[in-house]
């Protein structure tokens, strides 16, 4: 297997030396999650910071084995990226796009535009002045065309904007947005495509897509765009779900919602939340964050009871019913993580809890979350609905 570091270093024979380690899979007894979602979608997990800087970390075997797509945790947002003017720091992203052309994986630009992980410096000039709307979105389009340059010639899918409206429809008062002012998004979508290369795809990404005033909102901002001839080319619903929320009902609602705007629907960050959140839902960063403690962290010691193991696998179970279901309208669907222990459900919104998000174990063996998808992936095979 070609690991990462050769992978950097052989970067300019990488087209030569692509997909040079395609046996992994046959030395595995189990099967892969790509070939049971072949043909349905494409499949993705996150890579983190500590992958991206440790060619021998191991998940690089599962990613290798069960993925189609992989998108960066952090390494690609504009703090990480280049926390003070003129500093870059570029190493975990050249390393993220270079492992994903050498294995010949679908890779994500996560993410081009977001209120959060954005340094204060971007919104201000040198004497600590908020900027003119034309100076901020001069300074948005530096960052996308080093990106395109950078980037553009092997990384084919951008979420252009994350997360600039809010549950209600409204736009979210960032500072993008008191800045630039209610166009931020649209004009964020004209500089990607300006921008981006031609094959790009530009995608909108937002958490609690099932929230009624939010999914109305985005296909009414899609719709717009598109009589605009702003390109739009996909909605990215996160998926940071609970064990009972959102209800597949709602799910489905919002994938036929949007397909019918006739751009095609990605899951961008699928976890479900074992223990839940008391007091919220959905992935809102803002939020404060609240220490873990005996109540909060039942199974510290990273063991899960079976009747939990099987709660969680039933509820899988249910969201890939629906996405299985309307595979015809969605084109990825990526885990926010790829094994429980680098899931960020362990440090948001409890700091230090022993969280279960992922279908693969902390020993990197596959949960039975795992097994019920490649089942009901088979299953949906053999007996197709009418659809
Ligand atoms: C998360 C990362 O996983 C964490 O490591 C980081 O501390 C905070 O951001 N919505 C998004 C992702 O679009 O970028 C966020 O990722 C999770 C919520």
């Amino acid at each position: 297997m070609i690991r990462l570091k050769q992978a950097i270093t052989t970067l300019s024979l990488s087209a030569s030396l692509a997909i040079a380690s395609g046996s992994l899979a046959e030395q595995r007894s189990e099967p892969t999650l790509k070939e049971a979602l072949e043909g349905k979608f494409l499949v993705g997990a996150t890579l983190n910071g500590w992958m991206l800087s440790d060619s021998d970390h191991p998940a690089y075997d599962l990613i290798e084995t069960h993925f189609s797509s992989i998108s960066p945790a952090n390494s690609m947002k504009w703090g990480p990226m280049n926390p003070q003017p003129g500093e870059y720091k570029l190493e975990q992203a050249d390393a993220f796009a270079a492992y994903g052309a050498q294995q010949g994986l679908d890779m994500i630009g996560h993410t081009l535009f977001w209120h959060s992980q954005t340094p204060n410096w971007v919104f201000e000039d040198s004497e600590g002045n908020p900027l003119t709307r034309e100076a901020l979105l001069a300074r948005m389009r530096e960052r996308a065309r080093m990106m395109a340059e950078r980037y553009g010639d092997r990384i084919k899918t951008w979420d252009v904007v994350n997360e600039s409206i809010e549950g209600d429809g409204s736009w979210r008062k960032s500072k993008f947005q008191q800045i630039i002012g209610d166009d931020f998004t649209e004009q964020a979508f004209r500089i990607a495509m300006e921008e981006l290369p031609a094959d790009a795809k530009l995608l909108y990404n937002d958490y609690s897509m099932t929230d009624e005033g939010r999914r109305k909102a985005v296909v009414a901002m899609v719709k717009d765009f598109q009589e605009k001839g702003v390109r739009i080319d996909g909605i990215g619903m996160q998926g940071h779900w609970g064990m009972s929320y959102p209800s597949a009902q709602e799910i489905e609602k919002s994938i036929l919602m949007f397909a019918e705007t006739g751009v095609p629907v990605h899951i961008t960050e699928l976890d479900i939340d074992l223990l839940g959140r008391d007091h919220f839902f959905g992935a809102n960063v803002d939020i404060g964050r609240i220490q873990a403690n005996e109540e909060n962290n039942p199974y510290a010691d990273g063991k899960l009871p079976a009747e939990e193991e099987e709660r969680f696998a039933d509820r899988y179970a249910e969201v890939f019913a629906v996405l299985l279901k309307h595979s015809d309208k969605i084109e990825r669907v990526t885990f926010w993580g790829v094994t429980d222990e680098d899931s960020w459900l362990n440090f948001w919104p409890v700091r230090g809890r022993t969280n279960f998000a992922l279908l693969f174990d902390r020993d990197y063996q596959p949960k039975p979350a795992f097994y019920r998808i490649v089942e009901l992936a088979a299953k949906t095979n053999s007996e197709p609905t009418a659809e």
